[in-house]
């Protein structure tokens, strides 16, 4: 029944969208949905890569099916093992009882822990090959993006890299499955808030992975989630070299808690000041209504980082303090650093900003400014003195 997409010759796609769940991992906003994906290479040999999340089993299979025609399933392929990819594996099995599990020794470990499959299971070290027929697949391992088991596949006669989540965004696929058939344009920015929520922990793991497959020549990237690449290989690796190296552009994400719209006005000011010193890169996020997703996102892509926080209960305000610790375990590096804060009758917040700039080891620029209550002509000054001086720095780094 499916007309099955070729994205190479005996190559089709088997993956599925999910514009249900509202968020990933129970975290992350979905407003474009999410795709995951798979490939069934019918060769001399039938392999496929990956498999999708458990709620898509049933339409999974079924493609799955269609596509062989009634030919055996040789081999199923686990790059990563995270259960929006491996979630399908004990049914796949169950349906395709002969079917061979290609991973390495972690993933198997995890395959026991989550399926109870001990059986069947043809193991694959760094640099090995598979011959299937016509091509070889060559296994190469990829730890810590984003999973310690994760691995890639390098089909050698076509240069496709199956490169699990590496490469990967939001965003279902609309129809179109390869980059050359769509509108690519909402992907990128997509993109980038994958990488930092789900990837960005992990900068160095994704450069050597990088250095690994720079000695591939790679026609055609199919990741695990978003567009297979094939126009824009190189557009996707420079994104996620980039970030991964936590290098970013010129600009300013102000992240700040308010209760009464003091701090805000403390913000306020220092945006309208960074504005008058040539930064046209400004995004204000107010932390109690920014999903703490897009803040990452804007902290990957930025190089300037302001942090505003009222004081309460002598500590900083509670959803600051939230993104703040996920700023901290994704351990974002080089960043320009300012921050201010308010209280009523007992100060916190300042200081704990400032143990938090030390933390991350940024580049402290500009006099913090602490305001007691209202703003006022010296704390006006103050916080346009602190947008100035940071717009300063990023102008002389440019
Ligand atoms: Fe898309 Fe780490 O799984």
């Amino acid at each position: 029944m499916y007309k099955l997409k070729e994205i190479a010759e005996n190559i089709c796609y088997v993956g599925v969208n999910d514009r249900q769940k509202g968020l990933f991992e129970n975290l992350w906003p979905l407003p474009y949905g999410v795709s995951y994906n798979s490939y069934l290479i019918l060769d001399e040999k039938t392999v496929l890569m990956d498999t999708v999340d458990v709620c898509y089993s049933d339409i999974f299979l079924k493609k799955i099916s269609d596509a062989l025609k009634g030919r055996p399933l040789d081999y199923l392929v686990v790059n990563h093992m995270e259960p929006d990819h491996a979630g399908s594996i004990r049914l796949l099995r169950q349906q395709y009882p002969d079917v061979q599990i290609v991973g390495n020794s972690k993933t198997f470990g995890m395959i026991q822990g989550y399926h109870n499959i001990t059986s069947g299971l043809h193991e694959v070290k760094e640099g090995d090959t598979l011959s299937i027929g016509s091509r070889n697949l060559a296994f190469y391992m990829a730890p810590m993006v984003h999973w310690p088991e994760v691995m890639v596949t390098y089909d050698t006669k076509e240069k496709i890299l199956f490169s699990a989540d590496a490469f990967g965004t939001f965003g279902t696929l609309d129809g179109g499955i390869i980059d050359t058939d769509m509108n690519t344009d909402h992907y990128w920015e997509e993109m980038i808030r994958y990488y930092s929520n789900i990837v960005g922990k992990y900068g160095n793991p994704v450069q050597k992975a990088l250095e690994k497959i720079s000695a591939l020549e790679i026609r055609t990237i199919c990741s695990t989630h978003g567009p297979v690449w094939r126009e824009h290989v190189q557009k996707a690796i420079s994104i996620y070299d980039k970030l991964s190296r936590y290098d970013a552009d010129e600009g300013v994400v102000i992240i700040y808690g308010t209760m009464y719209g003091n701090t805000e006005q403390m913000a306020e000011t220092v945006a309208s000041a960074l504005s008058a010193n040539g930064i046209k890169n400004i995004v204000m996020h107010n932390v109690c209504k920014s999903p703490a997703s897009y803040i990452l996102k804007d902290v990957f892509k930025y190089k300037g980082v302001i942090i505003g926080s009222p004081t309460y209960s002598s500590q900083l305000y509670p959803d600051i303090e939230s993104v703040l610790s996920k700023i901290q375990v994704r351990d974002i590096k080089s960043r320009i650093y300012g921050y201010f804060g308010s209280f009523t009758w007992a100060g916190a917040a300042v200081k704990k900003l400032a143990a938090f700039g030390e933390t991350m080891k940024w580049d402290v620029v500009g006099e913090p400014v602490e305001q007691k209550q209202g703003i006022n002509p010296d704390t006006y000054a103050q916080c346009w003195s602190l947008g100035e001086a940071v717009a300063k720095r990023l102008k002389e780094e440019a």
